[in-house]
């Protein structure tokens, strides 16, 4: 296959298997596999492939870590909005080591991060031992993280720093006043409390976990928000001017509630639909208050930004309590964190160990 200019070595080749062989790779892959009987009911779990079967692309990557976001969970389930065609590996999520590449400038023992882009969406995902992805969705790791790091950041992470740049991008800056973040014990949410807090900013976690101040307050957070105190259901277009700025990952009438509470200038950086999809607001903060709303696409996020956002998250935005955010696990035992993160129960973020 052509992609752009490069000719792309088929895998199926004998001159491939050889090298392959010689590299001492298996030819089966280790998946996590969602499937669809034929009466319609979705089956999970873990099988065997081949690396035949995985999509194309110019570069095969050995899976050192994935990760389990939200959307690895719903397309776990099968979620049609997630699944185009079963058989399906989810996993939009990955850092390894390129083991085969067509790619000028990508070398074989290159240590690199994938997330975005259609990994695990449209296209089989991280959740197995190999991928294969075009030469253009590779990030290299950056000087300052480690595999394992990376993965802790993974998508959500990375969605951070791209709320992070948005809210710089409308100067919302640590004299602006408090920052809000939504949804805050979740991936995304602890990854943008702990960077606003090292960057300065007068960070306030909105969670639904009472028991989570302590890990909120060690992230960064200086106030923890009861979610029900941003979920004004009065029919009022403005209310009090509180935030200079949010970060907000659940969407419905929560960012609803934040724009109404945002201060004249403030900007909501919106990336997430944990608690909905609807946004009921008025056009009042827009026209009276001058408030943004900054939408974040981290998926399809263009190559210099996506190059900067890890750059910073390799340097002076990365969280110095990491681990801390940290839960390890492995493919064979992920169902039950899948249940969890749907239930909004984790706390931080689920990394998946394959070859590390
Ligand atoms: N736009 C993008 O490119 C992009 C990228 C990554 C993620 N996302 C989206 O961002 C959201 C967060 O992702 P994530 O990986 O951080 O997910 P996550 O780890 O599951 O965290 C979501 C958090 O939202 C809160 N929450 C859950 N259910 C809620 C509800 N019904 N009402 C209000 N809050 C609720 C919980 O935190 P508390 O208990 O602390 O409130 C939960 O931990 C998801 O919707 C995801 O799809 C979008």
């Amino acid at each position: 296959m052509v992609l752009g200019t490069l000719r792309v070595p088929s895998f199926r080749t004998r001159a491939v298997r050889d090298t392959l062989k010689k590299l001492r790779m298996a030819t089966n892959v280790q998946c996590y596999l969602v499937e669809q009987d034929a009466a319609g009911l979705v089956h999970s779990g873990m099988a065997l492939r081949s690396l035949d079967d995985l999509p194309p692309g110019d570069v095969l990557i050995r899976v050192a870590y994935s990760s389990l976001n939200y959307k690895d969970a719903m397309a776990a389930t099968g979620h049609r909005g997630i699944v185009r065609r079963f058989p399906h590996v989810p996993g939009v999520d990955v850092a390894g080591t390129v083991v085969q590449s067509g790619a000028v400038g990508i070398a074989v023992g290159d240590t690199v991060i994938v997330t975005g882009f259609d990994q695990g969406a449209s296209r089989w995902g991280g959740w197995a031992e190999y991928v294969r992805v075009p030469h253009d969705w590779i990030v290299p790791v950056p000087a300052g993280l480690t595999l394992r790091e990376s993965m802790i950041l993974g998508t959500a992470g990375f969605t951070a720093a791209l709320c992070v740049d948005a809210l710089q991008k409308h100067d919302v800056q640590p004299e602006s006043g408090p920052v809000v973040v939504t949804g805050a014990t979740g991936g995304v949410g602890s990854v943008a409390v702990a960077i606003l807090a090292k960057l300065g900013y007068d960070v306030a976690a909105v969670t639904g976990k009472p028991s989570a101040a302590e890990y909120l307050t060690q992230l960064g957070a200086k106030r923890i928000v009861p979610r029900g105190e941003v979920d004004d259901k009065r029919d009022r277009a403005l209310l009090s001017e509180v935030w200079a700025g949010a970060i907000d990952a659940v969407g419905g009438n929560i960012l609803g509630t934040i724009l109404r509470s945002l201060k004249h200038g403030g900007c909501v950086a919106a990336c997430g639909l944990a608690g909905g999809n609807d946004l009921p607001v008025t056009v009042y903060p827009f026209i009276l208050r001058a408030v943004t709303l900054a939408g974040i696409d981290a998926s399809w996020c263009p190559r210099a930004a996506r190059d900067q956002a890890w750059q910073r998250l390799a340097t002076a935005w990365k969280p110095a309590n990491l681990e801390s955010m940290a839960t390890f696990t492995t493919l064979a035992q992920i169902d039950p964190y899948i249940k969890d993160i749907l239930a909004g129960r984790i706390l931080g973020r689920v990394v998946v160990e394959l070859h590390i």
